[in-house]
């Protein structure tokens, strides 16, 4: 349970609640849930497995793995692509757990919801504008953004860890139930059905070779793949956990959350209105999410529950993130911890500044048409992810001990596994295959 729910910590988090959304937004909805709900099968699965083997074999971090298994060969490199690839993510996803803990306080004050209530549109007004204050100005997000890198280094270097897990072991399930209760609310509103029809039924005409690089990158970033996250953790895996049993069910609940949030926010978006004002994505949960808890009984108790769970559920994520590095640094560079998180940390918080501002002051300030923060994003999540997760599956595929994925996946031989061959061939062909030609075309 344990394993699992450290996995499941890492998987689950902004990536479903707020970057799930805004991308099925931009992507045509449907079409895009598809092609993201058949990558996470076919692709995600077998490619947490091969994180899960070489993790679990290797017992090192994702460096050191290599380092182990092909001493004096470049494949460590991987490793070091991995480490970027955590150091770019930090270094945009802190910031929108600022917001989270900045929309949490601004709960527990009342000051979120002060002055709304008049009517939707009031009310909507009244949270666009507040919005603007949270997330668009330079100041308080910036603060929020620091105090949540703080909390994160106060946890890494603190080893409380297992606190974490145990304080998440109760408030993941809590997010279910909580995700589970908006879902029928907002599906009961006028309304809802257009919201719903357009996020459930596809048209496939929408679908283009973005759709297809946007979905394979969001099952990456939202099943934690491609930067080694899942090889460090599962090289703290005990050798009796079902590494299949473990992958599915992760799977399947980051998906089944990233459908109960799309249940929520869409209808929500038609019920209010909220496409005419032109939402940018990055933003969409923040102004829906209010607008739904304002005309719930209990307003402030809603919001309050919701941030909360959300923050932790964002933290057990970064606390992950990190962790790769720290991992590398203390068993490689031979650091103690809380060096080692610091010099990991400092150019995360400096990328982060950076983030945070191009949603205020340096806005208009874009590379190639996206802001820093978006910039940051398309790198980490449609070409370093992918890149990183093609490499470790044809290593484990092809180049690894021959019997190494077999004897992972079947714990020595002792559990039987139906569909091994199966996966077996998806990790040597088909993922390979499929990620390389989407690969090429987002070069293109
Ligand atoms: N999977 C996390 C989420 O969906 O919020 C984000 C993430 C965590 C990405 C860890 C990558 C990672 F290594």
């Amino acid at each position: 349970m344990g394993v699992i729910a450290a996995t499941l910590g890492s998987a689950v988090g902004l990536g479903n609640v707020w970057r799930f959304p805004a991308e099925a937004q931009a992507n045509g909805g449907a079409a895009f849930l598809l092609l993201y709900i058949a990558c996470v099968i076919i692709l995600g699965v077998p490619m947490m497995l091969v994180e899960m083997t070489l993790g679990r074999h290797g017992r090192s971090d994702v460096v050191g793995v290599f380092k182990k298994l092909e001493p004096g060969k470049p494949w460590w490199g991987v490793g070091a692509l991995a480490i970027l690839a955590s150091l770019l993510i930090t270094g945009f996803y802190m910031v929108v757990e600022g917001w989270t803990a900045e929309y949490l306080w601004n709960s527990i004050t009342g000051a979120l919801y002060e002055g709304t209530g008049e009517s939707v549109a009031q009310t909507d007004a009244v949270l666009k504008a507040r919005m603007g204050e949270y997330i668009n100005s330079d100041f308080s997000p910036l603060i929020f953004t620091l105090v949540v890198f703080m909390i994160n280094v106060g946890i890494l270097i603190g080893g409380v860890q297992k606190g974490i897990e145990r304080v998440s072991n109760i408030l993941m399930p809590m997010f279910f139930v909580v995700l589970a209760i908006l879902c029928c609310m907002t599906l009961s509103l006028d309304g809802a059905g257009e919201g719903l029809r357009w996020f459930l039924s596809p048209d496939f005409s929408l679908i283009t070779w973005d759709t297809v690089v946007n979905a394979l990158g969001q099952t990456f970033f939202s099943l934690s793949i491609g930067m080694g996250c899942i090889v460090t953790y599962a090289s703290y895996y005990p050798d009796n956990t079902r590494l299949t049993g473990t992958a599915v069910i992760v799977a399947m609940m980051s998906l089944l959350v990233a459908l109960m949030v799309g249940c929520v926010i869409f209808p929500s978006v038609t019920h209010f209105g909220l496409t005419d004002h032109g939402l940018a994505g990055s933003t969409l949960v923040f102004r829906t999410l209010p607008n739904v808890f304002s005309m719930m009984p209990g307003t402030t108790f809603w919001s309050i529950l919701f941030f909360t769970l959300l923050f932790v559920a964002a933290l057990t994520s970064t606390v992950s993130m990190v962790e790769v590095t720290v991992a590398f640094m203390q068993e490689r560079l031979k650091v103690s911890r809380a060096k080692a998180v610091v010099l990991t940390v400092v150019p995360m918080i400096v990328l982060g500044i950076f983030s945070s501002l191009s949603f205020g002051s340096l806005s208009d300030f874009t590379i190639a048409g996206k802001t820093f923060f978006d910039l940051l994003d398309f790198i980490a999540t449609n070409l370093l992810l992918p890149l990183g997760g093609i490499i470790l599956c044809i290593y484990v595929g092809w180049f690894a001990p021959k019997t190494m994925l077999r004897e992972q996946l079947t714990n020595h031989g002792r559990t039987r596994l139906l569909l091994l061959n199966a996966i077996v061939f998806i990790i040597r062909y088909v993922a390979p295959l499929l990620i390389g030609v989407i690969m090429v075309f987002t070069f293109i």
